[in-house]
């Protein structure tokens, strides 16, 4: 990718000036970012998403001060009057399932895949929206079609309209506000009070959402996969005390044992390349309601390019294919890395890969995470 031209999705500035000047520090304002932009799929395909178990959807309906929250799938005759003002469609993950969504998520890789989430799509009605609210994550907001009004605030007040299905701000006071036109795109960093609300019907927006662990909840999740990993030792150090003396507090912890802990422990989360590997591992897990679409007759012969499901990920020893790690050095390594960047590869750069290379490559077209190039896999 290149980082240091222009481009007309962060309004002529370089993907470089944007990560420096309003990456989680301040928003940004884009006219035109995707002149001419088509939505990934139209109202009847975005209904029928909603309908589809593997896709997680909420409906919300506000009416006056009250607002009903449903959980999908959500069949068509669940849904409202189009006509019927104040209800929004929300679909997440849409990229997992759509290919003209993976590729929108796909337009923003300047920032690393390990922050990328998700593409929500969401769709409302005259004058329906989500309410004002502070989100955790930096968010891309996309119109897609329709108008919808956009008002935001630098929210220190982060108190919530109690008693409510969803996190509203109770003292919301908006201070900058535009009303985005389709192809326009609003960028927030965490933390910011939003509030969009649909001028007319038929108002799609995209939301191009980041990810980013909690230290805690990575730090389970990592040693978790760690201890997953680190078999128990056929012979375990013992613990030893020759110079143990009688004790007259027989109750007591010795001293030398706690220390004796402490140092176990400490080997365990100094090993700094099962950290990292289990960090991989972590990091390029499938989301839960994720399943690929295994091919046993997958016959591979010139480029290949990941399913839109796949998360690939490198380190500078690793290769992490959705949760699985594989140790890869020289060309192979710097193949697959290629394959990760761009999520693809071509017929010339597959033909290099060595024979063990292409053994994982048709192992992996057979799970149905990678394709050949010509059958993206639907
Ligand atoms: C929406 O698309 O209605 C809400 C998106 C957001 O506020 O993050
Ligand atoms: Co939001």
């Amino acid at each position: 990718m290149e980082n240091d031209h222009p481009i007309a999705l962060l309004g002529g500035l370089t993907p470089a000036q944007f990560m420096r000047r309003h990456w989680q520090k301040k928003p940004l304002l884009v006219r035109a970012a995707v002149p001419g932009f088509a939505p990934p799929l139209s109202r009847t395909e975005l209904f029928a998403l909603a309908a589809d178990d593997a896709v997680e959807s909420r409906l919300l309906v506000r009416d006056g001060a009250r607002w009903r929250l449903r959980h999908g799938p959500m069949p068509r005759r669940a849904l409202p009057p189009l006509s019927r003002p104040g209800w929004t469609l929300l679909l997440q993950g849409v990229d997992l399932h759509v290919q003209a969504a993976r590729a929108l998520l796909d337009s923003f890789r300047f920032v690393p895949e390990a922050r990328l989430d998700d593409l929500m799509i969401s769709y409302a009605s005259d004058g329906g929206g989500v309410g004002p609210h502070v989100d955790s994550y930096d968010v891309f907001l996309l119109q897609a079609s329709g108008r919808r009004r956009w008002q935001i605030a630098r929210q220190r007040d982060t108190s919530l309209v109690p008693g409510l299905p969803l996190k509203i701000l109770r003292n919301f006071e908006p201070e900058q506000e535009w009303v985005l036109e389709p192809g326009d795109m609003l960028y927030l960093p965490p933390g910011w009070g939003h509030d969009g609300v649909a001028l007319g019907g038929d108002c799609v927006t995209c939301s191009i959402g980041m990810r980013a662990p909690g230290r805690e909840e990575l730090a389970r999740s990592v040693l978790q996969r760690t201890l997953d990993e680190t078999e128990a030792p056929e012979s375990d150090a013992l613990y030893r005390d020759p110079l143990q003396p009688a004790t007259d507090a027989p109750g007591r912890i010795p001293p030398a044992l706690l220390a004796f802990a402490n140092d176990a422990v400490a080997r365990l989360v100094g090993d700094a390349s099962s950290l990292a590997c289990a960090l991989g591992e972590v990091l390029s897990e499938p989301k839960p309601r994720v399943s690929f679409d295994p091919n046993e007759t997958a016959a591979m012969g010139g480029g290949i390019v990941l399913d839109r499901r796949s998360r690939m990920l490198y380190d500078d020893a690793r290769i992490y294919l959705n949760g699985e790690s594989y140790l890869a050095s020289g060309r192979d390594a710097k193949l697959m890395r290629s394959l990760a960047d761009r999520r693809a590869l071509g017929a010339t750069e597959t033909k290099r890969l060595s024979p063990e290379a292409h053994r994982l490559i048709e192992e992996w077209a057979r799970a149905g995470w990678l394709h050949g190039a010509a059958d993206e896999g639907g």
